[in-house]
């Protein structure tokens, strides 16, 4: 697959995807929005990448929001598609894929920069990275999930106040209010999401999928999340996986897993 907008490379069973605008700080135009969605579908059929980490290009931005230039005309239905279609191809996408994906917030993580980083199942920020959702600014309200995920993360008084005031918070800020992991400097980044992503890939891949299903339950409506955790438990007794990890801690050895 070749693209304009995004580079992709895979090391050790870990696919990094670079978000490569820097120019307009990355911001997240239609094309930009096709590619990702290609490349993270096509990740998540691969069964030899384990974790996908997404960031952006440059010292400066991981994403300074959607592309303004391109909506600034929009009629009321050509938002209301912008959004739908936004939400299926790319932030529903992320969130519910089956492997693990971390977010290199490395710089400017604002509007649907911040919805795509909050829709990753992980979030690791460097120091100089300032997160918000300044959509109110122009007259209009995030429209890539941010009104939701940004209060399942820090809690529906932040998130209001973040939205209300257009405010930028600091990497610290975003760490002490849960919507960041970890926060490192901007050279250890991409060290710290790939040690994250390496414990990860010693595990069951197929739990792993499980556990996101399970706990992105809560977050879907008309879903029981405790119903969905007692299937998918259940499900994993009929892996191969579970055959391994089992058998592995009874002979005291490191287990290896299959993925299956
Ligand atoms: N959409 C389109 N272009 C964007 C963009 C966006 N969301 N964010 C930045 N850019 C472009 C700028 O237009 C500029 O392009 P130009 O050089 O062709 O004029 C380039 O990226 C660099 O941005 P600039 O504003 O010059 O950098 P800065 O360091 O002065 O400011 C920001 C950085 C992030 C504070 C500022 O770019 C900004 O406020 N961006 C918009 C943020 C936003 O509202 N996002 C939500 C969108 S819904």
């Amino acid at each position: 697959m070749s693209f304009e907008n995004i580079l992709v490379t895979t090391e050790n069973n870990i696919q990094t995807i670079t978000i490569n605008r820097p120019d307009k700080l990355n911001a997240l135009n239609k094309k930009t929005i096709d590619e990702l969605s290609q490349a993270f579908s096509a990740a998540d059929k691969d069964t030899s990448i384990k974790a996908i980490i997404i960031t952006g290009s440059g010292q400066k931005a991981f994403v300074a929001g959607a592309d303004i230039s391109e909506f600034a005309s929009f009629s009321v239905e050509q938002g209301k598609a912008l959004s739908a279609e936004g939400h299926k191809k790319l932030f529903d996408l992320v969130q519910n894929l089956n492997t693990p994906v971390i977010a290199a917030v490395n710089g400017f993580a604002l509007g649907g920069g911040l919805e795509l980083a909050m829709s990753c199942h992980i979030r690791v920020a460097s120091d100089n990275a300032k997160m918000g959702l300044p959509e109110v600014s122009l007259g209009v309200i995030p429209g890539y999930g941010g009104t939701q995920r940004l209060a399942q993360l820090v809690g529906k008084g932040k998130a209001m106040e973040m939205i209300m005031t257009a405010d930028m918070i600091s990497a610290n800020d975003a760490l002490s209010w849960g919507l960041v992991n970890h926060v490192v400097t901007q050279e250890e980044l991409l060290a710290k999401c790939n040690e994250i992503a390496n414990k990860i890939l010693s595990k069951s891949s197929v739990a792993i999928a499980s556990a996101i299903r399970a706990v992105n339950a809560n977050y879907t409506d008309g879903v029981n999340g405790y119903a969905v955790e007692i299937d998918e438990f259940g499900k994993c007794f009929g892996t191969e996986d579970f055959k391994e990890g089992t058998s592995a801690f009874l002979e005291k050895r490191k287990a290896n897993f299959p993925g299956k």
